[in-house]
């Protein structure tokens, strides 16, 4: 295995609605997430319910600097945090920021660099601001592109000296399976058609690549990438029509990357808009927009899917919002996330083949249950050493990407400390280094206890991740 560069940016990630509660403080407004108690599946509500784990979630917006020292003890050297619209517009569509939300993103950078650590910036993680979803319905409207871009004005202007690296959309693809999570578009999912999926999904481009722009120009040193949900599709079979229908299911996917990457819609869209009726609307400057072109392209991996032409064998395998067939040859977690460790390395080299652009995988990891014990010396700890394995492989295979020559700039580990799920709103479901005491019946202490893993990705980093070959 090659040696991970000497400037990796090893680290860990969370999202503004699964940590840090505070839902209304500090004249923050109400988001999409305050009103989806059950995760990506389950209803909405009317007004944000006590059983909805977010609007605690682990407090992080009251201990982010005890959250932060954690983070630093295990020499963390980039942390990916998101910003909640909703707490700079509280409504999303007025003209002037909300001074008390900016002073909490201040704070929480501020405290990153005492700690030496760079803040990964998402601008918008499945946090649309409610009111934008309910009256605009949400990336539907072409409105939405001129209050993004006056949030995120906003934000580069104000933090410009203290953030280095954003990225614009979260999983910007998952729109096609959970428009209003990652859409904000209150239309129920069953009435939308694909012309207006596509639509939407134009809009958010156009406004990912007018980010870009206006970042590059107010500020000059700075990354700013697109972040997709990376899945390897693998064909079931090597029957060519297996074949053939893994590749349209694999463009599904990097379409939103080709775009970012290559600045226009590439050209095997034309026959799929053709043969789905889909024509999209586009204003005379849109196509100049979209040349704005990303600096890196970050990446969600969780696992791979398998894809065949045989609807006979079409059985739906549980995945992270983009369901699929389920490999014969992998296992899965108990939420059946199929384990891949190696479909990392070959995701990481399509994606480096295709664009020649640095990679940022933003997010993997494995949800568990976790047990709290006492160690020998009375602490409390958690012996996850199915975390440990997980991340390890992955990363094991990270450092082959890299000696295949991928450019690989960081790694933040998904949940790195305890928080609410995405899809399924539970606690219960753990990724982190840190365990937060906090279950999904309400209960708990919100106190934080280092799990073994916290120790183990200490040396990881320490080693700049030579521990991970050790006894191999
Ligand atoms: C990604 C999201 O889809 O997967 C995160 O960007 C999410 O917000 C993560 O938490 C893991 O999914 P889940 O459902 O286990 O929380």
């Amino acid at each position: 295995m090659k040696e991970f560069p000497a400037d990796f940016l090893w680290g860990g990630a969370i999202a503004a609605n699964q940590s840090e509660g505070a839902y209304n403080a500090d004249g923050k407004g109400l988001s999409i997430q305050d009103v989806m108690p059950k995760g990506f599946s389950g209803p909405i509500t009317e007004e944000p319910t006590p059983d909805n784990m977010k609007l605690v979630g682990i407090d992080f917006y009251h201990r982010y600097k005890e959250d932060i020292k954690l983070l630093a003890e295990m020499g963390f050297k980039a942390f990916r945090i998101s910003i909640a619209w909703s707490r700079i517009f509280p409504n999303g569509d007025e003209t002037e920021p909300n001074e008390l939300g900016l002073q909490f993103y201040d704070r929480v950078f501020d405290e990153c660099k005492k700690n030496g650590i760079e803040p990964i910036v998402t601008i918008s993680h499945y946090e649309t601001p409610l009111y934008l979803s309910k009256m605009y319905d949400g990336w539907l409207n072409r409105k939405l592109i001129d209050f993004f871009i006056r949030y995120v004005e906003t934000i580069f202007t104000r933090y410009k000296d203290k953030v280095k690296y954003w990225l614009t959309f979260n999983e910007i693809n998952s729109i096609l399976y959970e428009p209003f999570c990652s859409g904000g578009i209150y239309t129920d999912k069953d009435k939308l058609t694909k012309q207006d999926l596509y639509q939407a999904i134009h809009h958010e481009l156009v406004a990912s690549a007018m980010a870009v722009k206006l970042g590059h120009e107010i500020m000059p040193n700075a990354k700013i990438g697109c972040m997709i949900l990376a899945v390897p599709i693998y064909p079931l079979s090597s029957k060519p029509d297996d074949v053939i229908a893994t590749m349209q299911k694999q463009r599904e996917i990097v379409f939103f990357a080709d775009v970012h990457a290559r600045g226009e819609y590439p050209a095997y869209m034309r026959r799929f808009f053709k043969e789905h009726n889909i024509e999209i609307k586009m204003e005379p400057e849109d196509r100049e927009i979209l040349t704005h072109t990303v600096d890196f392209i970050s990446l969600s991996y969780y696992m791979s899917l398998c894809e065949t032409a045989d609807s006979a064998q079409k059985s739906n395998s549980k995945g992270n919002i983009l369901g699929g067939i389920a490999n014969p040859f992998l296992e899965a977690n108990e939420w059946g996330w199929q384990i891949d460790p190696q479909g990392l390395r070959y995701m990481l080299n399509e994606l480096y083949d295709r664009y020649k652009l640095p990679l940022f995988i933003v997010e993997n990891g494995v949800g568990a249950r976790d047990v709290l014990v006492e160690d020998e010396n009375g602490q409390k700890t958690v012996l996850d050493d199915y975390r440990i394995d997980y991340l390890r492989d992955h990363l094991l295979q990270v450092g082959e990407a890299l000696e295949d020559g991928v450019e690989v700039m960081g790694y933040t580990a998904w949940g790195c400390i305890d928080l609410v799920s995405a899809s399924t709103a539970e606690l219960r479901k753990r990724y982190g280094f840190i365990y937060v005491d906090r279950h999904d019946d309400g209960s708990g202490t919100l106190e934080r206890y280092k799990k073994k893993s916290f120790y183990w990705y200490k040396r990881v980093i320490e080693s700049n991740g030579k521990s991970l070959s050790e006894g191999m």
